[in-house]
């Protein structure tokens, strides 16, 4: 007796090896995110979803479209469902205390003349990495400087909600202190809403970072935070020296707690704080 399979387990049996490939391809070209041969699960995950929503029988048909008269927005979102998008506020906490204890109070002595600060969240997701960061900032009291805190991602998707600045409890729960919760976020329905003086501190816009940074900075800081662990070694390479560039003197950058400059770029020098290690251009 065969069984009948519906929805998304139809959705996800039977991905043939060559659509497997075109898929591994496909994602590769459009964000420089590498899946290994094992993700055939991930790949039925996040795209079964889509299968179901656009009423297709199998993932082969997907690829099939895809592969022929396939709309630039579906491609897109396909693009967009393969991003790993997790994230929290004061994500690795050390961090933060790095940046608020140690070295702001350093590059506001160098900048004390101009009372300027630039930012830059560059693989922002959902914008609690951004939104944390103004938060620290308007909890320093920088009255009177000038702050920009720019943050991007490839994934329109993700950053229209970054832009929104709207998070369910479970996500609040996760990272942010209650007395900033009271502060600075607004109750709305279920959900808690970032309130402006703190998302007007933040400007968001997609941006791939395998693009040219010419147009970009200069920064103060620049985090790039759990995302240079999707990228292949030239990948890596090509977007650390990118971004040193878009350094000023004397500016840091933030990678993942699993993630390191070693090996990819000597252009750093590693910069140990409050049990965090940050990277400056000298
Ligand atoms: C795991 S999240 C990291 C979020 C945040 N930085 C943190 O550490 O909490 C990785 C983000 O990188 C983004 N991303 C993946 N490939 C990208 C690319 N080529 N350019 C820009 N962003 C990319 C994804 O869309 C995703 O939102």
């Amino acid at each position: 007796m065969s069984t009948m399979l519906t929805g998304p387990e139809r959705a996800s049996i039977r991905l043939d090896p060559e659509n497997y490939q075109f898929l591994q391809d496909l994602v590769y070209r459009e964000s420089g995110i590498v899946l290994n041969r094992d993700k055939h699960y991930l790949i039925e995950a996040r795209l079964s979803p889509i299968v179901a929503q656009q009423r297709m029988g199998s993932l082969n048909e997907l690829c099939r479209l895809l592969r022929t008269a396939g709309p630039s927005t579906l491609r897109q979102q396909v693009v967009d469902s393969m991003t790993t998008n997790e994230t929290m506020f004061f994500r690795e906490p050390a961090q933060y205390e790095a940046l608020r204890k140690v070295i702001l109070p350093q590059v506001m002595n160098q900048r004390r003349d101009r009372r300027r600060l630039s930012f830059w969240s560059a693989a922002a997701s959902s914008g609690q990495e951004a939104y944390s960061l103004a938060i620290m900032l308007r909890e320093m009291g920088l009255d009177d400087w000038y702050i920009q805190i720019h943050a991007t991602d490839l994934s329109s998707r993700i950053l229209q909600r970054a832009r929104e600045g709207r998070f369910l409890q479970i996500e609040v729960n996760r990272g942010l202190p209650m007395q900033y919760l009271v502060k600075y976020f607004r109750r709305e329905d279920l959900d808690w809403v970032i309130r402006d003086e703190v998302r007007n501190m933040v400007r968001f816009e997609r941006f791939d970072l395998r693009q040219g940074m010419g147009a970009l900075g200069p920064f103060d800081v620049v985090f790039c935070r759990n995302v240079l662990i999707y990228f292949d070694l030239c990948t890596k390479r090509r977007v650390l020296g990118e971004i040193r560039n878009t350094l000023l003197r004397g500016g840091h950058l933030l990678l993942g707690g699993s993630e390191t400059i070693l090996g990819l770029d000597d252009g750093y020098e590693l910069v140990p704080a409050c049990g965090a290690v940050l990277y400056r251009v000298p």
